[in-house]
């Protein structure tokens, strides 16, 4: 049996999920919450999710050596922006054999971009997942940053506050992959993945962004394309 395993903030990683779960029919696990995942073994498990800051997001970390599974594909979306070293790094958590492993660039939660990814990529893995075959992965060069400061962006650049708007309906505080929101206040658990604004229904929490990051990050895509 093959599964699809996700953790998505603002639904990026989870629209190329999707692309897997409807091409293989198979259902997927969000494993934003630790204790959500069932440890059957599966024959292939395909892992999705973000890079966080050059980094893999701490939820995922900590899931990652809990699935039991023969064989890993491991796709990190991103946002155009810097990989980090991650998929050498999660490969390293998993215990199973590497089939396939990919970075899939699409929009930046930061940049409000689109979840858009190109598809090609994914039908390639699909190839692999047909024919599996262990894959070497090759160790990436990483900045210090990432490596000193795990959070170091978006803690420095982004700012989640509550408005008046906010229902006390405590949706936010079930989902928050990081547990770090109490009666509508965040605490210094937070990774800024932006799922608590993105899925709050009164649009009561907002987002303020450090100039230097936003100048940051358009620079950056500038430069790329
Ligand atoms: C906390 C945070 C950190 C991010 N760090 C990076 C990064 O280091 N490099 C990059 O290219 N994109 C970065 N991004 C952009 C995301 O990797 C990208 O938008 C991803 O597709 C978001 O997926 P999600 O909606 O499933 O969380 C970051 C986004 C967030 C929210």
């Amino acid at each position: 049996m093959n599964r699809i395993f996700c953790f998505s903030g603002t639904g990026h990683s989870i629209a190329v999920a999707k692309f897997f779960a409807d091409s293989l029919k198979t259902e997927i696990t969000d494993i934003s919450q630790d204790m959500a995942i069932p440890y059957t073994q599966s024959e292939i498990s395909i892992v999705v999710f973000p890079v966080y800051c050059g980094n893999i997001p701490i939820p995922v970390k900590s899931v990652l050596p809990k699935i039991n599974s023969k064989f890993f594909v491991l796709i990190a979306t991103y946002g155009r922006i810097s990989t980090g070293n991650v998929l050498w790094e999660s490969s390293k958590l998993v215990n199973g054999t590497i089939i396939a492993a990919e970075y899939v660039p699409t929009g930046h939660t930061y940049l409000n971009e689109p979840p858009e990814f190109d598809v090609d990529i994914l039908k390639m893995i699909l190839l692999h997942i047909e024919h599996p075959k262990e894959i070497i992965l090759r160790k990436e060069r990483k900045g210090i940053l990432p490596v000193i400061f795990p959070n170091f962006r978006s803690r420095l650049g982004i700012k989640i506050y509550r408005t008046a708007d906010c229902n006390n309906c405590t949706l936010c505080e079930k989902n928050c992959p990081m547990q770090a929101i109490t009666e509508g206040n965040i605490d210094k658990r937070c990774i800024r993945c932006l799922r608590c604004v993105k899925n709050c229904p009164k649009k009561a929490l907002k987002v303020s962004y450090n100039p230097f990051l936003k100048k940051y990050l358009k620079h950056k895509r500038e430069t790329e394309l």
